[in-house]
């Protein structure tokens, strides 16, 4: 996500604003810049890389000024680079921008149509155009105002205008804005990391709600222009732990970050009226997707679990044939793949060593490939034929959580898309599965609230040697990723299994020492998931269930029941991860764990 820090006041602000944008580093960004009012009206500086290179660079200046806005951008729209860096400029308007601007492509167009050039990829040039644009006529509040209602979308901005100077506009939809109180100096920023070390004084705003610094203070509006008092609230935060929103770790605030993310990565891909997925966005269209004879999946660790998920869905659904290999395996075993089949690489990163071999073997091979990948201008994205871009924003926990849930997001869209123009699956279908979809960020915060629950198991099981975990269908994959969060960063040995193998092997494993994840949802193997538990239940193993029904059968032969929100067959896999991601990250943290740098382990594994 992006970082924005604004100050006004007696200091000079570029050295403040530079330090702020430092501290909001974490947030992960591949370029910065700041806006500051000098001499001659308003001054940019903007610079792909790090914000060092940026201070490098004001450095020869040393410029002084009482009034700047900052940016470190996470690219979502356009590759990184300096014109494509914030702040952008609309003649006297200036501004920085987090979020994503869904029409912009439609304002974009009305906005040449009226004159204006652009310089770069960005939707957040578009809203800087649509501001000067109604600033020509309005006081820089009411421009921004009536500018935003004709956009759809989120977005944190921070906007001035030359001929207005010693004044910040700040507004908020969906992405998070808050302002600093200090002794006769404010700030606006993307996160309160940013002016900690000036202000613990902070008045968080609500969507919607714009806030108007100026060397006298701050005024807050709501979205009709109507004044509001806001409370001032004092964080006692360290600025550790402001980095992490206050949680303890990285991975858990990730996990808590799941249904913006979620929200975020379905943000702009679909129409809900028309149960339409917007298929331009996998780079894909009809005459291609009709073409396609096979579909092949590659990935490592967790983005193979969603690749597997990938193919039950895709096959379920689109009816297409669906091979999906663990990356460092595929180009070793002379697939036959070519011409006419669709590679799709799933990868958080984009930097995996072992993916990009194999979506190298397989573009060699002459296949299309797709990448589903998180990271804006990483080298997967660059060297794919098309790219879908998960919008989690970064994830700093080694452990992936967030980037898996919107994997499977982006997997349902193209399972949709694809079934709706091959025909397998009805208007109907489509419409329910899209309704459902823009229903599962809520169903993720509902599931959140198991946390304390979840915990107090994981208590309880901390000390276990061994576990395993046990899922059919679609929650197979599911058992793999609980048994993958929980080795990787409580160090205990876990094993997912298909429960169906249980008797070819596994069940000898069973006795009273053994916690077994059962991954439990009313779906058509709701039966034999039964059987499975009561097969465990009868060698006296320790059963703990995750269902989707709280007063499931099943829960009277589990040692400990969770109950997700229900969902259709697809989207209960994603549910059902959650409750595993919580009990890995506690038992991690019982067991004193670093669980944000598991030992061994990188985030991005860039060596074969
Ligand atoms: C998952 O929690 C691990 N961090 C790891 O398995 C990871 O999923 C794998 O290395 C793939 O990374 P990528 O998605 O960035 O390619």
């Amino acid at each position: 996500m992006c970082g924005i820090i604004g100050y006004i006041g007696s200091r000079n602000a570029i050295p403040v604003v530079l330090d702020g944008l430092k501290r909001l580093e974490y947030r992960g960004y591949d370029s910065a810049g700041v806006a500051f009012f000098a001499e001659r009206g308003i001054e940019v500086r903007r610079c792909s890389g790090k914000i060092q290179e940026l201070a490098s660079l004001l450095e020869s200046e040393n410029p002084f000024s009482h009034t700047t806005i900052g940016h470190t951008r996470w690219a979502t729209h356009g590759r990184p680079s300096e014109e494509n860096a914030h702040p952008h400029r609309s003649n006297g308007i200036v501004l920085v921008h987090n979020g994503i601007i869904e029409n912009y492509l439609s304002l974009k167009k009305m906005l040449l149509g009226k004159g204006y050039t652009f310089t770069s990829e960005t939707d957040t040039e578009v809203l800087c155009h649509l501001i000067e644009n109604y600033a020509r006529r309005y006081p820089l509040e009411d421009a921004v105002r009536e500018a935003l209602k004709e956009v759809k979308g989120s977005y944190a901005i921070a906007v001035i205008k030359e001929e207005d100077p010693g004044k910040i506009v700040g507004v908020r939809k969906d992405s998070p804005l808050v302002v600093g109180v200090g002794n006769g100096e404010f700030f606006i920023a993307s996160d309160i990391p940013a002016f900690l070390n000036y202000s613990r004084d902070v008045i968080f705003l609500n969507d919607g709600e714009m806030a108007v610094l100026t060397n006298q203070g701050v005024s807050v509006f709501g979205s009709d222009g109507s004044p509001l008092k806001k409370e001032i609230q004092t964080v006692s935060w360290s600025p550790s732990m402001a980095e992490k929103g206050g949680f303890k770790h990285f991975m858990l605030k990730e996990i808590y970050e799941q249904p913006r993310a979620i929200a975020d990565t379905l943000r702009g891909r679909l129409n809900a009226e028309r149960g339409d997925v917007y298929m331009e966005e996998f780079g894909l269209n009809e005459d291609m997707i009709n073409r396609f004879q096979k579909i092949f999946i590659v990935a490592c660790g967790t983005s193979f679990h969603a690749a597997l998920i990938g193919k039950y869905m895709i096959e379920r659904v689109a009816r297409i044939p669906v091979e999906v290999d663990i990356a460092s395996e595929f180009r070793y075993r002379r697939p036959l793949i070519g011409p006419g089949d669709l590679m799709i690489i799933i990868t958080q990163s984009g930097e995996t060593a072992d993916t990009l071999a194999a979506q190298r073997e397989a573009k060699k091979l002459g296949a299309f490939v797709l990448s589903i990948c998180n990271v804006v201008g990483s080298t997967s994205s660059r060297e794919a034929d098309a790219v879908f871009y998960t919008h989690s924003g970064p994830e700093i926990g080694v452990a992936s959580t967030k980037a898996f849930t919107t994997q499977i997001i982006a997997l349902c869209l193209f399972t949709i898309g694809v079934g709706k123009i091959r025909g397998t699956l009805s208007e109907d279908a489509s419409r329910d599965f899209v309704e459902e979809l823009l229903t599962i960020p809520g169903k993720v915060e509902e599931t959140l609230g198991l946390d304390e629950m979840i915990r107090i198991i994981a208590k309880d099981y901390c000390k276990a040697s061994d576990f395993l975990y046990l899922g059919r269908g679609l929650c197979y994959p599911v058992a793999l990723e609980g048994a993958l969060k929980l080795k990787e960063i409580s160090y205990i040995h876990a094993e997912g299994y298909p429960a169906g193998e249980m008797k070819h092997g596994p069940i000898a494993l069973i006795d009273e020492e053994l916690p077994v994840v059962v991954f439990a949802p009313h779906d058509i193997l709701h039966e034999k998931i039964s059987s499975n538990i009561q097969e465990v239940k009868s060698r006296g193993g320790k059963i703990i269930t995750i269902t989707d029904r709280i007063d499931d059968q099943v829960c009277t032969f589990s040692d400990r029941c969770i109950s997700v929100p229900p969902s259709n067959q697809y989207l209960t896999a994603l549910l059902m991860a959650v409750p595993a991601q919580l009990l890995a990250y506690h038992i991690g943290v019982f067991r004193g764990c670093d669980v944000d740098q598991p030992r061994n382990l990188a985030k991005s594994v860039t060596v074969e």
